[in-house]
């Protein structure tokens, strides 16, 4: 390097002959064997130094030994003797032949073989610079009992040890041993060392702790953090620097795996951050590093106290011969992976560093990329809501939406605030445990409070449930951690997909809220599922459950009336929020959708599930569920378990007998004299019972049938007779006079038969009642009508053969003895008195009589509306038949055969049956 180029060709010729002349000059280069080798390891007691002359130089005393000789041919072939005769002040390491024998293998013998070798390229990278120690002279009486760095004038860090207190044996970087120590030439203030290896380049930093890892202790996370640091600088920040390596131990002990995911960038989301991000993030990577590194290249025997880049005390003290460091005498360097130079700096591995966090402070947005949503982050930040994340003195509760491959969606803002709640939320506090089937709602305001056009500036809610299947938000989205991850004031919830801000009032009801599937259909029909901005929002009723299905007749007539399913649905939308949660008693006074104002009370009950709301327009209270509110974007719904009519709804008799489609029964009653009396039920009410269309056809009944008016009258039933057949649980009057049963299967399986006639029985299909009497005014369509023929046909349907035969013989026997007790006063008495005969054969009479009404059983209704005298509906008239009708059915509560004087009474009963004759 010294020796110009022009001169090159020449000087080498020089050399090579200058070299080859050395070489016969001297002993045949000897080539170490394994037991030379193993020889050297102990160092020389006397160097032998051979002074040919007076002076001698580094080069002489290299020359001098044959074990340099390759070295020596070396530094010819390089060029470099003239430099180091010239140079001053210097320790120089010198590699023994066998040095170079075990990295250039395989040597031979032969002289001619080893100059050929010498011309190999790799030795081209043989530096000098790595040898030398400049302006510091070197002696082995320097390293007892201790360590020494050097780090000053040399091309990288060097180490130079006793590995072993009573040993002589010294070593430069730990594994290079000084073979031949302490060569001093008296020309050059200089010493040599003869070492047993070649003193190769150190590695850099991270090839470094990469050549550590392979043993019990890892050291990856450190090399990761250089990683994701280094190639930010022009300079490593390692460079000139002494670095204290923690180990993943270290780490693991002092961050929890969220911090360490966001302080080593496990996701590599760092990249794609914009600046800002970026900016904050590489900060607490470098606060970490520069924990870990001091301003100086320290190592060895030393005892300094010294601050880290930091401005962190550190005393940095040293054990074993300074073979190990002590950090403020706690933490003890690993002995074998103490010292190890790198380029350029030293490096010293510990288990543990006390201060490794020191000054790193983390905050929800840290612990959001921990978790691996930096895009979450990313959008907070485009929408300008990092106050959320930042260090945060109030609570803020984070839905976090759980990390998914696709990291580009986009929030809008609303959407993003609907994420955040400003209260501190405990699920596993605020909840109850819950025995297996139950759930538990709970509301939150969210931190999306600006809707002011349909919300009114109230903040929107969002609904969390608990149940056996865990938690979640508005039914939709499952929070998959019940412990939150806290930092701060912030607690974060991991859920499974982003939230979606409720939506419209149809897509806010959950799928198994099909029951509310009317209602939407009116509401769709009305226009009403998407309402006008109100800025206040809405509450909606919503008739859900059974409540369409137990309204009947009144549902077919409503569905038919737009106007009158508009009244309805248009009373249940009210302007303003309640939620079930707000409260004990609420008195709310608002507007409904009509613009009617109303008032709305409602009472909680602690001990009941259910709330009775009462609203002032509708004729009684709705039925609510506490907590189960459906929150939508306008505002909340309450899925109703009933309907109640607005006060201005009339739905008539007429109204309900017209959905049932049988106009040809309408026709019949028409025929009745009182026919206006029965559909204004104003002051008398009636209910009727209305076949099918198709049934009345079949039974070929039309306003010729000689009886009309008692079959007509067979399916009036007087208003306060309705009840029981409403209920299906009592028997009950006709206008007819005539006695029906209910039978009741189940709620949707009732049956009405004549009471003690015959078996045949007809099934309600469906029932409604008139909005201003809803007990006594209501249609029954039945599946057929009902028969004259069955009124007591049943007398003779003995069903069963036993009975009646008992029943035959025991007839029987009365009749026979009858007849003998007869015969027998015959034939006393007809002695006595014939006039007395007379009478008792008109009492024998009578008793045909009743035998005859058996035989016939129409004849009595005819008879007794024959009998009659004309009377109008009326209540009396009504009251007496009833009182009749009572007394019949208690004399005769089964259907079982009557005996005769059993059926004399409820056929030639002395009670009226209204029956007006015809005009
Ligand atoms: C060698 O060291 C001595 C004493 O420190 C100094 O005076 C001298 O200048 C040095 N020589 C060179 C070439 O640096
Ligand atoms: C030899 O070099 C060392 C290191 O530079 C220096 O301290 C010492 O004074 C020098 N000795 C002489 C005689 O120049
Ligand atoms: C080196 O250490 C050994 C063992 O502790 C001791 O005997 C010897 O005196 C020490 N040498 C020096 C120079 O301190
Ligand atoms: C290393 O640091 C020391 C002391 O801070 C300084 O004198 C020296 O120039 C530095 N060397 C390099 C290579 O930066
Ligand atoms: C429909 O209902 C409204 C309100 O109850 C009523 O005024 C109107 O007469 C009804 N229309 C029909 C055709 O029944
Ligand atoms: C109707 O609701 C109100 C308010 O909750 C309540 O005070 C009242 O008792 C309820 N009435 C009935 C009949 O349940
Ligand atoms: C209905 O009213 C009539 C007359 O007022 C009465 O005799 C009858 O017992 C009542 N029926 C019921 C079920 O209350």
């Amino acid at each position: 390097m010294i020796v110009s180029k022009g001169r090159i060709s020449m000087e080498c010729f020089i050399y090579v002959i200058l070299f080859i002349s050395l070489l016969f000059s001297n002993q045949i280069l000897a080539l170490p064997d394994v037991e030379q080798q193993n020889n050297r390891l102990s160092p020389r007691d006397t160097p032998s130094l051979q002074f040919n002359g007076p002076f001698t130089t580094v080069i002489d005393l290299l020359s001098q030994d044959v074990e340099f000789s390759i070295f020596v041919r070396l530094l010819q072939r390089k060029k470099l003797i003239p430099y180091l005769n010239e140079l001053q002040n210097f320790t120089l390491l010198a590699p023994v032949n066998s040095a170079f024998v075990q990295d250039f293998n395989p040597l031979s013998n032969d002289v001619k073989d080893v100059i050929s070798t010498l011309d190999l390229s790799p030795w081209d990278e043989f530096d000098v610079q790595n040898y030398i120690i400049h302006d510091n002279v070197i002696t082995t009486d320097q390293l007892t009992n201790s360590t020494k760095v050097i780090s000053d004038n040399v091309k990288f860090p060097l180490v130079l040890s006793q590995p072993n207190i009573n040993s002589h044996r010294f070593v430069i970087n730990n594994d290079i041993p000084i073979v031949e120590p302490n060569l001093s030439p008296n020309m050059q203030n200089a010493t040599v060392h003869g070492v047993l290896k070649l003193v190769t380049d150190a590695k850099d930093i991270n090839s470094l702790i990469n050549s550590v890892e392979n043993i019990k202790v890892s050291y990856t996370n450190i090399d990761v953090l250089l990683q994701n640091l280094l190639n930010r600088y022009m300079d490593p920040p390692t460079n000139n620097k002494t670095l204290l390596v923690p180990s993943n131990k270290s780490f693991k002990t002092h961050f929890n795996s969220i911090e360490l995911n966001y302080l080593l960038n496990h996701y590599n989301k760092l990249e794609k951050m914009n600046k800002h991000i970026q900016k904050g993030w590489y900060k607490d990577m470098e606060i970490l590093l520069n924990n870990l590194l001091i301003d100086e290249v320290v190592g060895g025997s030393t005892d300094l106290l010294t601050f880290n880049q930091n401005n962190g005390l550190v005393h940095i003290s040293s054990k074993n011969c300074g073979q190990q460091l002590i950090l403020n005498e706690r933490d003890s360097s690993i002995l074998t992976f103490t010292n190890q130079p790198y380029d350029f700096g030293m490096a010293h591995f510990f288990d543990d560093i006390q201060f490794l966090n020191t000054s790193i402070s983390f905050n929800a947005e840290k612990y959001l990329h921990g978790l691996n949503c930096s895009g979450f982050v990313r959008e907070i930040y485009f929408r300008g809501l990092e106050k959320f994340i930042k260090d945060n003195d109030e609570f803020v509760t984070i839905f976090l939406p759980q990390a998914s491959l696709n990291d580009e969606v986009g929030f809008t803002k609303s959407t993003l605030l609907y994420h955040f709640t400003e209260l501190p939320i405990w699920l596993e506090k605020d909840f109850p445990t819950l025995s297996k089937n139950e759930i538990h709602n709970k509301f939150y305001n969210s931190s999306f409070c600006s809707s002011n056009k349909k919300l009114g500036g109230h903040c929107q809610r969002m609904k969390l449930t608990k149940s056996n299947k865990g938690y979640f938000i508005n039914n939709k989205f499952h929070i998959l951690n019940s412990k939150p991850y806290q930092i701060g004031n912030t607690l974060i919830y991991i859920i499974d997909n982003d939230i979606t801000l409720p939506n419209d009032l149809i897509f806010s009801l959950p799928p198994t809220l099909d029951s509310c599937s009317k209602s939407i259909s009116f509401l769709r029909k009305l226009n009403y599922l998407d309402l006008k901005p109100n800025h206040e929002g809405y509450t909606v009723f919503l008739p859900c459950f059974n409540s369409w299905d137990d309204m009947g007749l009144n549902f077919k007539y409503i569905q038919s009336n737009f106007t009158a399913a508009s009244l309805i649905m248009e009373n249940l939308i009210v302007n303003g929020l309640y939620y079930t949660d707000l409260g004990d008693h609420r008195y709310i006074e608002t507007n409904n959708l009509l613009d009617e104002p109303i008032t709305i009370d409602i009472n909680k009950d602690d001990h009941s599930s259910k709330i009775e709301v009462n609203i002032d327009s509708l004729q009684d209270n709705l039925t609510i569920d506490k907590d189960s509110d459906i929150i939508f974007n306008q505002g909340v719904i309450h899925p109703t378990h009933n309907i109640e009519y607005p006060l201005d709804l009339q739905i008539s008799l007429k109204d309900l007998f017209m959905t049932t489609g049988n106009d040809k029964f309408m026709y019949l009653l028409e025929t009745l004299p009182n026919y206006k009396h029965l559909f204004n039920d104003s002051n008398m009410p009636y209910s009727i019972l209305v076949p099918t269309l198709s049934s009345l056809d079949y039974s070929n009944i039309s306003n010729d049938y000689t009886k009309l008016e008692e079959f007509l009258k067979l399916h009036i039933i007087p208003g306060n007779e309705t009840v029981n057949i409403l209920n299906c649980d009592n028997d009950f009057n006709t206008l007819l006079g005539e006695i029906l049963e209910c039978k009741s299967y189940s709620q949707d399986d009732q049956y009405i038969k004549v009471k003690e006639g015959a078996t045949n029985e007809v099934r309600i299909l469906n029932k409604g009642c008139s909005t201003e009497n809803s007990q006594q005014a209501c249609i029954f369509l039945i599946d057929k009508p009902l028969s004259l023929n069955w009124i007591g046909k049943d007398k003779y349907n003995l069903n069963m053969p036993i009975l009646a035969v008992a029943f035959g013989i025991i007839l029987g026997v009365v009749m026979f003895m009858i007849f003998v007790c007869c015969l027998l006063v015959a034939r006393v008495t007809k002695i006595k008195n014939r006039y007395q005969m007379v009478d008792s054969s008109e009492n024998s009479n009578e008793n045909d009589n009743t035998v005859r009404h058996i035989n016939d059983v129409k004849h009595p209704l005819l008879n007794n509306s024959q009998i009659r005298p004309p009377t109008s509906y009326d209540s009396t008239n009504t009251a007496a038949k009833l009182s009749a009708s009572s007394n019949g059915s208690s004399s005769n509560s089964n259907n079982r055969p009557n005996t005769g004087s059993a059926s004399y009474s409820v056929n030639s009963t002395a009670t009226p049956i209204q029956m007006p004759r015809k005009k």
